[in-house]
């Protein structure tokens, strides 16, 4: 029996096309998920949209759509996206899904007859983009907390889930479980900022506007959408109040949950309190990832410093975006984006490094064996190293991928391929092809190279999924094994370029004329 991992992204609210910032969870969670698959995991991979609440409905109104028209459309453009950026996700989810409504129902009512949700009502300060109150002392300059932006007074009759009864229990549960919320820095930041100070009871219904979920017994009320949005996670893998399928039980608790920083409170508070009211296991781990940054800014529309995947795969290529992204945003602090980062990055790792390798490596193939190559085991002493690096590669990966460093766990992979790049300098094959007696040598040679670029196109399956096809194709291979094989066989098939070096000022200008008429 597989050992099983059900890993998750936030759900993408459908106010807006999703950005290279959004788009970013989605490739990080696909990473994580390939790389699961390829250690032999049995992966359950959901991701998919947040379509209730204010906000949505406030932007169908400015369109002179129906909120239902209004989601369709944004929430087909979200997948679009995550198809466009290659994401091998096994459920897109939608909170619209009526089987999604009526178990939030169901939900909702279980809580309020339990007595841990009630009636009361509410006074305070709103944020409508939020959709959340706050008492004056949480504002920050006398705005929202959460987003900056201007609040307002509110007073309505709403349901209160009350948070205290749990905060002890969550504590415990938190101390116990220190690989709970990752990294460290932001569990710290719960336990202070919210933990510490004592849990206010939670609003979770609202009656100022209705693209929501209705609560089945007070059907003025729409429930908060947070309520709505965190339970995808259980209710699409099957499970209901009273009945769950045997489908949740294989998948529930779910191993980890990827988020961004901005909304791991609603991940690691209200989300497992929910959890303990339903009486159900927590997730084993949610894990806050930093931000990716426009020109180390905040990426927004007003700013016009947006950048969006689809545009970026129109310039670079799916593979080039997928490596920057993952490469470039480092585990626990943002990461920067521009488009000259980019190209030297395509540049410096994807051309020169890993392109250059596999074109040259191919190429010598060819021209010396006609694509042909076995180990003739004419070892050199100095390859013992080269060897055991290969060796020790699946390892590395393998502890960096564990505490979700994807970043580190690329710059292993590209360590190797520099290695073999200076092993190709080395040996120098074009040499060795010179003189008929080295000839088992020069073939010994290139069978290395090759068993090295097999081994990290293995593993790059799981971040560069279309690149590491295509070498393997390359190398006439279809072995999967992670270690260095000693009597492997190799027919090389067409040498393809995989990545081509940019002219930097050419392509800014290129992407710079594109992105106007775009906006004319
Ligand atoms: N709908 C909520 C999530 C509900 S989950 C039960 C939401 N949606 S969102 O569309 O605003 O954000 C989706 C994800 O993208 C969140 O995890 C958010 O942190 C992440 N990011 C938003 N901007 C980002 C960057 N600039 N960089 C990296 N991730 C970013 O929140």
């Amino acid at each position: 029996m597989k050992e099983k991992f059900y890993i998750s992204t936030a759900i993408a609210y459908t106010s807006g096309k999703p950005h290279i910032g959004n788009t970013y969870e989605i490739v990080l969670a696909d990473a994580i998920a390939r790389y699961k698959r390829l250690q032999g995991y049995d992966v359950y991979f959901q991701t998919g949209t947040d379509e209730h609440g204010e906000k949505i409905q406030l932007k169908a109104m400015e369109k002179s759509v129906t909120p239902q028209q209004y989601v369709d459309e944004v929430a087909a453009e979200i997948k679009l996206i995550w198809d466009t950026m290659n994401t091998s996700y096994d459920r897109f989810v939608r909170t619209t899904d009526p089987l999604h409504v009526e178990k939030v129902q169901h939900i909702f009512r279980k809580l309020y007859e339990q007595g841990d949700i009630y009636l009361g009502t509410y006074e305070g300060l709103y944020c409508t983009p939020c959709e959340s109150f706050f008492t004056e002392s949480q504002l920050v300059d006398g705005k929202c907390p959460d987003c900056g932006r201007e609040v307002h007074y509110k007073k309505e009759e709403a349901y209160f889930f009350c948070l205290s009864k749990y905060q002890d229990r969550l504590r415990q549960y938190i101390d116990e479980h220190p690989e709970f919320i990752q990294p460290e820095s932001r569990k710290n930041e719960m336990i202070h900022n919210f933990l510490d100070p004592g849990l206010q009871d939670l609003c979770v219904s609202r009656t100022s506007f209705d693209w929501g979920v209705p609560v089945d017994f007070d059907p003025k009320h729409v429930v908060y959408v947070w309520l709505d949005a965190l339970t995808n996670y259980i209710t699409n893998i099957g499970y209901d109040t009273d009945r769950s399928t045997e489908e949740f039980y294989h998948w529930w608790p779910a191993d980890l949950h990827l988020v961004g920083k901005d909304i791991i409170r609603f991940h690691t508070i209200y989300w497992p309190i929910f959890l303990m009211a339903l009486d159900l296991p927590l997730p084993k781990q949610v894990f806050g990832h930093p931000w990716l940054l426009m020109n180390n800014d905040k990426m927004s529309k007003s700013k016009g410093n947006v950048i969006y995947a689809d545009d970026l795969v129109q310039f670079f290529g799916v593979d080039a975006v997928r490596y920057y992204v993952l490469h470039d945003i480092p585990f626990a602090n943002d990461g920067n984006i521009t488009y000259e980062l980019l190209i030297d990055r395509i540049n410096s790792d994807l051309a020169n490094v890993l392109g250059n390798l596999v074109n040259r490596t191919i190429s010598m193939g060819h021209k010396y064996f006609n694509g042909s190559i076995q180990n003739a085991h004419a070892k050199d002493i100095m390859d013992d190293g080269f060897i055991e690096m290969i060796q020790d590669l699946p390892r590395k990966v393998e502890e960096k991928m564990n505490g979700l460093e994807v970043g580190d766990a690329l710059d292993e992979i590209m360590l190797l391929l520099r290695r073999s790049n200076k092993y190709i300098d080395e040996t120098m094959p074009w040499t060795l092809a010179k003189e008929d007696e080295k000839k088992d040598r020069l073939m010994t040679v290139l069978y290395h190279l090759l068993e090295s670029i097999r081994v990290s196109a293995v593993l790059l399956q799981a971040f560069l999924p279309d690149t590491a096809a295509s070498i393997l194709h390359q190398l006439g291979t279809s072995c999967q094994l992670l270690t260095y094989q000693n009597d492997g066989n190799y027919q090389l098939q067409e040498a393809e370029i995989l990545f081509m070096r940019i002219d930097k000022d050419k392509k800014l200008v290129e992407i710079a004329q594109t992105l106007a008429r775009s906006i004319v």
